[in-house]
Formats: C-alpha cells, sequence, structure tokens
C-alpha cells in the first residue's frame, strides 16, 4: 500500500540552525506553517494533519501517566500537560499540537464543582437550574483563574521551538451551557432545553457570561502563544436551525470574534450539523469543522472560498483495515480535489481503543497522497 512509518526525532530534539526558544522570529519550515497557510486558504507542499484528542488513552505514554494523576491533576499542573501534549509529538509526524486540557475548566473557574468519574465522564455536582444560579456564576480572568492553561502554553511553545504550531481551544457557549444546566452528558438536552424555552432570561444571562468568558479565554491563549484557537461546540447538532439562529448564534458570534480580534485564526468545530452547516459559518470562524455525515465537496459548495474546512474522516475508520483506511484517506483528499484550505482530521475526537499503528498510517498516508508532486 505504499506508506511508510517515519521515525520521528523526538519533540525536545529541536533542529540545526534554529536559534534560541523565543517565540519570537519564527524560523520558516514546512511543516511549521501548513497549518497556518491552509487557515489563510494559500497553498501549502501537503495538506496538514492533526487530530482531535491525539493525546489520550488510545497512547501508553498517556495510560502511565494515567496511573500517577487525575485528569485534573494533568491539567492544572503545566509541566504534566505540556508532557502529555507532546506525547503525540514525539509518536507520529503531527502537523499541528493541541494543548492539553478540556472544555469544562472554565465552569469551574465560574463557581461551579467539577468532576471527572472513571467510567462516567465528567460530572458537575452544583448544576444550574435557576435564573439565581445563573446570577451567582463569576467571569473571572482567564489568565488568572485559569492560569495553568495560559502557563502551559507558553511552556509548550517554548519546547516546540517551532517545529509546529500549536493550538490553543474552548469549549463553546452552548456546549458548556449544556454541561452547566445538565450537570454531565444528556442525550436529549431536556434540562438545557428547558431552560432556553422557559426561561429565556436566565438562558440569555447564562449565554452572555459563557460568551465573554470564552472570548477572553480564547484571546488570552492567543496572547500566550497558541497560534490557532478552535471552537468547539461539539453538540450544537442537538439544535434545530431555527433555535440555533435565536439562542446560540449570536453569543457564539461575539465569544468568536473576540478571539478574531487576537489575530489568531480561529476553526469553529461541531458536529452533527449537516442541517445547519450556512448558520456556522454564519456565527463565525476561519475554519469550518465538518464531520463524516458530510461530503466535503458538498460542504465546500455550501460555504463557498471565503473559509477553510477542517474534516471529516469517521474516527471509528482508524479501526478498519489499512487499505481500506487508504481508501477513505484518499477519498476525503479527491473531495477537497486540492483546494488550499483544507486541513485533515477526524470529524470528532479520537477513541480510546484506537490501534496506534493506524494512528501513525494515517498521518503518513494524508501527508504522502497530498503531497504536491
Ligand atoms: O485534543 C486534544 O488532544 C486536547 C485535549 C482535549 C481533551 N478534551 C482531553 C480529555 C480536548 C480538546 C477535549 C475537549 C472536550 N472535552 C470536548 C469537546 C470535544 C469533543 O470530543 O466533543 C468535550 C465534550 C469534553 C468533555 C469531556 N472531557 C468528556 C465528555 C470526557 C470524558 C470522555 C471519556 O471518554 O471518558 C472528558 C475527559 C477527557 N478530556 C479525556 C481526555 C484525554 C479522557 C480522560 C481520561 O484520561 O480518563
Amino acid at each position: 500500500m505504499g506508506v511508510t512509518v517515519r521515525a520521528q526525532p523526538s519533540a525536545s530534539e529541536g533542529y540545526p540552525g534554529q536559534g534560541s526558544n523565543s517565540s519570537q522570529g519564527l524560523r520558516e519550515t514546512p511543516a511549521n506553517t501548513r497549518l497556518l497557510k491552509a487557515c489563510r486558504r494559500e497553498p501549502a507542499d501537503c495538506t496538514p494533519v492533526w487530530l482531535m484528542r491525539q493525546a489520550g488513552r488510545y497512547m501508553a505514554e498517556y495510560r502511565r501517566l494515567r496511573e500517577k494523576y487525575t485528569i485534573l491533576q494533568l491539567i492544572k499542573t503545566p509541566e504534566l500537560a505540556v508532557e502529555v501534549t507532546l506525547q503525540p509529538i514525539s509518536a507520529f509526524d503531527l502537523d499541528a499540537a493541541i494543548i492539553f486540557a478540556d472544555i469544562l475548566p472554565p465552569l469551574e473557574a465560574m463557581g461551579l464543582s467539577l468532576d471527572f468519574i472513571r467510567g462516567e465522564g465528567p460530572v458537575i455536582h452544583n448544576p444550574l437550574r435557576s435564573e439565581a444560579d445563573v446570577a451567582a456564576l463569576r467571569v473571572p480572568d482567564p489568565r488568572d483563574r485559569l492560569g495553568f492553561t495560559i502557563e502551559a502554553i507558553r511552556l509548550a511553545r517554548r519546547e516546540l521551538n517551532e517545529r509546529i504550531p500549536l493550538i490553543g481551544f474552548s469549549g463553546a457557549p452552548f456546549t458548556l451551557a449544556s454541561y452547566a444546566i445538565e450537570g454531565g452528558a444528556t442525550r436529549n438536552y431536556v434540562m438545557t432545553k428547558r431552560m432556553m424555552y422557559n426561561q429565556p432570561q436566565a438562558w440569555q444571562a447564562l449565554m452572555d457570561k459563557l460568551a465573554d468568558m470564552v472570548g477572553e479565554y480564547l484571546k488570552a491563549q492567543a496572547e500566550a502563544g497558541a497560534q490557532v484557537v478552535q471552537f468547539f461546540d461539539s453538540w450544537a447538532g442537538a439544535l434545530s436551525p431555527a433555535d440555533y439562529r435565536r439562542y446560540v448564534l449570536p453569543y457564539s458570534r461575539r465569544a468568536i470574534q473576540a478571539a478574531q480580534s487576537s489575530g489568531a485564526p480561529v476553526i469553529h468545530f461541531s458536529t452533527e450539523t449537516a442541517g445547519i452547516l450556512e448558520l456556522i459559518k454564519e456565527a463565525g470562524g476561519d475554519v469550518i469543522g465538518v464531520d463524516w455525515r458530510v461530503n466535503l465537496a458538498d460542504a465546500w459548495r455550501r460555504l463557498g472560498d471565503g473559509v477553510a474546512i477542517q474534516g471529516n474522516l469517521d474516527p471509528v475508520a482508524l479501526f478498519a483495515p489499512l487499505s481500506e483506511l487508504e481508501q477513505q484517506v484518499d477519498h476525503i483528499l479527491g473531495q477537497a480535489d486540492g483546494r488550499p484550505g483544507h486541513i485533515f482530521n477526524l470529524g470528532h475526537g479520537i477513541l480510546p481503543q484506537t490501534p496506534v499503528e493506524h494512528v501513525a498510517a494515517l498521518v503518513d498516508m494524508v501527508q504522502e497522497l497530498s503531497a504536491v508532486k
């Protein structure tokens, strides 16, 4: 099948001729410009590839650290967060690092009590139910209350030494609101939508606070050195087009505009949003994420040339034999058809049981099959 797995220099080796660890004076290489060029819809030597949740349980190195530390300890200790951030970078030829964190610590910073329970996922012990609960939420300076992630970004930039760019991220107001109100994951978003429909003032106040928090948090991450930021609206697909427009879009737009004022490009990610892609674009972003339920060529027709597109391999395709995986990669690259402004990614995060060798092979396939001859 003609795709080989290459050995990678470790993240700490750096490259000859690269001077100091300063984040200034970027020395341009194909690898450190691919993602940024794609965000600007400029042609690059090949399609940049990174994977959502590229650091995580499918890697033995991550599982070993998790035997000693909880996920919140990893996130809140900048040196450990950087170590995890770099694990997939040492293992695979990825075109970007994403800072290791989670979308939920900002809710803790705002006054909610957050836990990750093994086998269950995230839990908020004091979920929002009333207007008074919303009124009690703080909107702190993220540089202060989320300083561990801001510091991790500074350290990670230094460690990456301009080899590849660093991505920062935040949850979007709607996705964060759903955790804050439901207290955890949900299937039908009944409590979230109940507040939206029945307590419009509480909803508006909550989304106002979340939009301010998210915008400022993304700005702070860009100021600390994140060269691109991703806005995760993972659950926006739960909404009808009319509800998305009325109850979510204005707040997402405000947060994205605040983030863009830093100069960093914004990737607007969501899933199951084939029915509202145009609205996702209207809410903003330099790059629009699409999942595997959408044909990439159709997505381009609908979104137009004014935005770049990120996606859209089904994360479960990584469980297929390599020959099938290669066909799927080739199919996606065929739909992108060499248009500048394609970032290859999964349509959602990588799953814990994913075979590591298939991740390595995927990254190499994308770069080899998309290389400009
Ligand atoms: O992409 C990366 O590598 C950066 C790290 C990252 C994590 N979470 C680490 C993590 C990112 C970008 C996230 C985003 C996130 N977190 C989202 C949005 C993206 C998506 O997948 O939709 C959401 C909805 C969350 C909330 C969250 N965090 C859930 C639902 C869970 C539990 C999932 C599970 O499988 O247990 C988490 C925990 C979490 N966040 C893990 C990781 C690596 C697994 C925790 C562990 O080590 O046990």
